[in-house]
C-alpha cells in the first residue's frame, strides 16, 4: 500500500505508524517499508478485520495514521557488511533500512525467510537496490530449502532482524555477531502510555512500542 501525506515524522528504518481504522478501537501498527518524499510504502499481510478492511479499501482513501512511532534501528554499529535478516511480515521494514546502509557505503546481506514460493515478497527489490540476497522457504517451492538459519553468509559484522520469536530464538543461537532484533509484539496505545506492550528486559521493563520495536542482542530476555 502506498501513501500520500505528511512524512516527516519518520526518521529511522524500524520505526511503524499505527493506523486507525473505522469500527475498530485499536489502531492497527505496521513497519515502514519505504518512505520517499511524501510516499509511504507498507506491505501488510491480511490476517483479521483490520488488515482485511485494508485490503478492500479503494485508491484515495483517507486514513488518520500516527508516524514515527518507536525507536528504530541504530545504523552506528553496522560495520562494512552488515546482515539483515527478514522472516514473512518482518521483511518490510529491512528495506528501508538496506537503502539507509547502502547509502552509507556498506556491503548489505540480505536473507529472506517464508513458508512457501506464494509468500515471498520484495527479492527482486532487495535485488535492485544491490543487495546480497539469499532467500529461504520452509518447503523448498523458492531457494533454499529451510529456515533463515540455513542461509546465513560468513563474514557479516553485525546483524539486523525483524521477524517472528521461533525465528529469533534460532538466530540467536546461530548468529556471530552482536544485532538488533525488532519485535511484532501486540499492542494496546502504541506510543507508550497503557504499558499493555511492557516486557521484561535484561536492562529493566520496556514498552516495546516507545523504547522499542527495536532491542539489541544483549539486552533481550531469553525464555528458553
Ligand atoms: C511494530 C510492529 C510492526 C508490524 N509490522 C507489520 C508489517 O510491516 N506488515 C504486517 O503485515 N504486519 C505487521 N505487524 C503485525 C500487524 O500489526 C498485525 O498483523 C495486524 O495488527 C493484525 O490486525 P488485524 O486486525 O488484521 O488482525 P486481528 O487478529 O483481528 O487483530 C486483533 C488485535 O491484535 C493485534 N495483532 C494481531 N496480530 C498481531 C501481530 N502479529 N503483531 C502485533 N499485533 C497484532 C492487532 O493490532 C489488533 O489490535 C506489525 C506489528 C508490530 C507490533
Ligand atoms: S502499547 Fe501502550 S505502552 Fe506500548
Amino acid at each position: 500500500m502506498i501513501l500520500s501525506g505528511d512524512t516527516s515524522g519518520i526518521k529511522n528504518p524500524g520505526e511503524f505508524v499505527n493506523i486507525k481504522l473505522d469500527g475498530l478501537y485499536l489502531r492497527r501498527p505496521i513497519s515502514v517499508c519505504d518512505v520517499e518524499g511524501d510516499k509511504l510504502t507498507l506491505i501488510y499481510k491480511v490476517i483479521g478485520k483490520g488488515t482485511e478492511a485494508m485490503s478492500e479499501m479503494s485508491e484515495g482513501t483517507e486514513l488518520m495514521i500516527l508516524t514515527g512511532l518507536g525507536n528504530g534501528y541504530d545504523l552506528t554499529p553496522a560495520g562494512d557488511s552488515p546482515l539483515l535478516v527478514g522472516g514473512g511480515v518482518g521483511v518490510p521494514p529491512m528495506y528501508l533500512l538496506a537503502k539507509r546502509l547502502l547509502a552509507q557505503g556498506k556491503r548489505v546481506s540480505v536473507v529472506l525467510g517464508f513458508n512457501t514460493e506464494d509468500e515471498v515478497f520484495y527479492e527482486d527489490e532487495f535485488k535492485a537496490l544491490g543487495c546480497d540476497v539469499a532467500v529461504t522457504t520452509v518447503d523448498g517451492s523458492h531457494g533454499i530449502k529451510g529456515f533463515v538459519t540455513d542461509a546465513l553468509p560468513d563474514g557479516y559484522s553485525y546483524f539486523y532482524t525483524c521477524g517472528p520469536m521461533p525465528m529469533f530464538r534460532a538466530l540467536n543461537k546461530a548468529v556471530k555477531t552482536s544485532g538488533q532484533f525488532s519485535f511484532e509484539e501486540r499492542m494496546g496505545c502504541g506510543f507508550g502510555a497503557c504499558m499493555g506492550c511492557s516486557c521484561k528486559t535484561l536492562t529493566g521493563y520496556k514498552r516495546i512500542c516507545k523504547d522499542g520495536p527495536v532491542l539489541k542482542r544483549e539486552e533481550i530476555l531469553w525464555a528458553d
